[in-house]
Formats: structure tokens, C-alpha cells, sequence
């Protein structure tokens, strides 16, 4: 399928509005693209606790799973963050992406400039971690 990348940003910066972050003001948007076009968004969701916040990477996969989206159906994640280089996911995101969506999904990464890198799972995480190894 054809993958419109700015298509995907625009829907991460629309999710990046609903960030609940009063703690580090640091807002960030995600947008999970499906096979059929669907379209699932994330933001990230702090708390007072503050190891309880949740990353919009994950959310926005966890989001599509709850609605019963399967990792096949996965097809590019866009994030997006006023960053000086296109935001880079963190470690614990690089882990759930490695298990959740296919090694070659594009993650596409951008920042409020416009600057844009696209990577893939695989290339965020080598020699993960895997259920393979329990
Ligand atoms: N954050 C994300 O949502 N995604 C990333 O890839 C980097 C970090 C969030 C977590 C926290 O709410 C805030 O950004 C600052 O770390």
C-alpha cells in the first residue's frame, strides 16, 4: 500500500493536541497507520507519579489493539515533537515496537520544522529482546 508520510505526520501533530503532559511540558503525537487506511492516534499521558506516564508511540499502538487491530494490519507509525532533530523514540517504545510491529514497519520520525528521518523497528532496536528468549 502506498504510504502518504506527511498524510501520517499531519494526523500525529492533530493526536500531539492531545497531550496531557503539565508535568514536563513536553508534548508529543503519534499516528498508526493500518492496511485498510484507518488511521489510530496516540499522545502522551503523564501523571503526577511520574514513572506512570505513558510514551504516544505506545499509546497509539495500544490504542489499535483495543481495537482489535492485529500487528499484520500495522503498516507505518509517525511521531512527531518540537525537537531540534525528528524525535527519536525511547528505549521502552523501541521494545514495545519490536514485539508489536513487523521488524520493517516505517517509523516515520519528524519534529514542528518539518525535518523528517525514517527508520524501522529493527534499525531502532538491534538484537532485541524477544518472548523467543524465555
Ligand atoms: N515521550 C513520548 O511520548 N515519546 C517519546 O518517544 C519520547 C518521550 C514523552 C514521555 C514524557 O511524557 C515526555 O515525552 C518527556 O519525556
Amino acid at each position: 500500500m502506498e504510504i502518504d508520510e506527511n498524510k501520517l505526520l499531519e494526523d500525529a501533530l492533530e493526536a500531539r493536541k492531545l497531550s496531557y503532559s503539565p508535568y514536563s511540558h513536553f508534548a508529543v503525537g503519534a499516528a498508526l497507520l493500518c492496511r485498510d487506511g484507518s488511521v489510530y492516534p496516540g499522545a502522551n499521558i503523564e501523571n503526577s507519579s511520574y514513572p506512570l506516564s505513558l510514551c504516544a508511540e505506545r499509546n497509539a499502538i495500544f490504542n489499535a489493539m483495543m481495537d482489535g487491530r492485529k500487528k499484520e494490519e500495522f503498516v507505518a507509525l509517525a511521531l512527531i515533537a518540537d525537537t531540534e532533530a525528528p524525535c527519536s523514540p525511547c528505549g521502552s517504545c523501541r521494545q514495545v515496537m519490536s514485539e508489536l510491529l513487523p521488524s520493517d514497519t516505517p517509523i516515520i520520525m519528524s519534529n514542528l520544522k518539518g525535518d523528517k528521518k525514517v527508520t524501522t523497528p529493527a534499525e531502532l532496536l538491534p538484537f532485541a529482546f524477544s518472548g523467543e528468549d524465555l
